[in-house]
């Protein structure tokens, strides 16, 4: 079996990776995994150190907006795993062109050339926030796609890209569309790790507006469970919510950061809030835990704990990255 990971050197899909490798996903045990990315500022090949000398790991540098290049990769390919795209939101706002380029047309390029080489299943890795924003209950998978920032936007183009070659050419896609993400080796620019980062250094954290916004905090490693479970169990053609993290307003996340740092809160800095900044996110994962057996299993403050532990012992990964 021979898994492409797009985007394999970034946050989540190295620790997919990583966990693939270490055979701790039985359905993926013993794969082939080939990382396909193109090492933007987000794509770091120390993400995948741990597991750099496996035998069972090929790296290829390749851009998905690249046809010839992410044809040549996808040859041989029996599942692929596409979380390659541009991430950050507040990135998205100052510039949005990479973001149409190659989240919806990087993506297009993929999913053809997976059709054109009958790759047996192509999981399209979605987010929340093609939702939008909402602010009492959760949203099923069957509610309207509604994105405000430019990620969100492209993330929903190539979401519904994803789910029109199903329709159209019968090609294998599932869909998942996960809520926010906490962990080792995510990008400093992010709120958990800049906040820990700049807290290590005794300096202060920048928080949005009022800091009522809410969001669902899961762990990577559910999120790579999820998205596993999908390949391997997920009906052709259907979308599945990955949730079940702890839904927290970022100024209690702000609390719970300087607490396990052992900051006063002196060390808030209130900011101007993001501009269309989404009020709450929250999906209904009952389909995905139903259908598929799904339930997270890292509880929020170990997880939390851990996370901020890896940051105070990885000082060298981020402060060589961090603006
Ligand atoms: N982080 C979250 O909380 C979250 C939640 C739900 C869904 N997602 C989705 O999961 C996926 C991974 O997110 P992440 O947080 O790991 O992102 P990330 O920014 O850490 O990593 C993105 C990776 O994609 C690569 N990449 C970017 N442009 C590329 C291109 N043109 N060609 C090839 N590779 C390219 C980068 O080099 C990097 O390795 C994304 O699709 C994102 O939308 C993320």
């Amino acid at each position: 079996m021979q898994v492409v990971v797009t985007g394999g050197a970034g946050f989540i899909g190295s620790h997919l990776v990583r966990t693939v490798l270490a055979d701790r996903h039985p359905s993926l045990a013993g794969a082939e995994v080939v990382v396909l990315d193109a090492f933007t500022y987000a794509g770091r090949i120390e993400n995948l150190a741990p597991v750099r000398d496996s035998p069972r790991l090929r790296i290829e540098h390749a851009d998905i907006r690249d046809p010839a290049r992410v044809r040549e990769v996808l040859t041989g390919a029996d599942l692929v795993l596409h979380l390659a795209a541009e991430t950050h939101v507040d990135r998205s706002i100052a510039g949005a062109a990479d973001f149409v380029t190659t989240n919806v047309v990087g993506t297009q390029v993929l999913l053809q050339a997976a059709l054109d080489l009958g790759v047996g299943r192509f999981v399209h890795v979605s987010t929340d926030e093609v939702y939008g924003s909402i602010d009492d209950g959760s949203w099923p998978e069957t509610d309207p796609l509604l994105p405000n920032s430019p990620y969100a936007a492209a993330k929903a183009g190539s979401d519904l890209l994803a789910r029109s070659y199903h329709r159209t050419h019968g090609l294998d896609v599932v869909l998942t569309r996960c809520s926010n993400n906490y962990g080792p080796y995510q990008f400093p620019e992010k709120v958990i790790p800049r906040f820990v980062s700049n807290l290590l250094d005794g300096r202060p954290v920048p928080l949005y507006g009022d800091g009522a916004n809410v969001r669902d905090w899961l762990h990577v490693d559910d999120h790579c469970r999820g998205i596993v479970l999908a390949a391997a169990k997920g009906r052709a053609g259907e979308i599945y919510n990955i949730g079940g993290g702890t839904e927290l307003s970022n100024i209690d996340l702000t609390f719970r950061l300087l607490a396990e740092v052992g900051a006063g809160e002196d060390m808030i800095e209130r900011v101007a809030d993001r501009k269309g900044h989404d009020r709450r996110y929250s999906v209904d994962w009952s389909k995905i835990r139903d259908e598929l057996g799904y339930t997270p299993q890292v509880p929020f403050d170990e997880g939390l704990a851990a996370t901020v532990a890896w940051y105070r012992d990885n000082r060298d990964w981020w402060e060589a990255v961090r603006r």
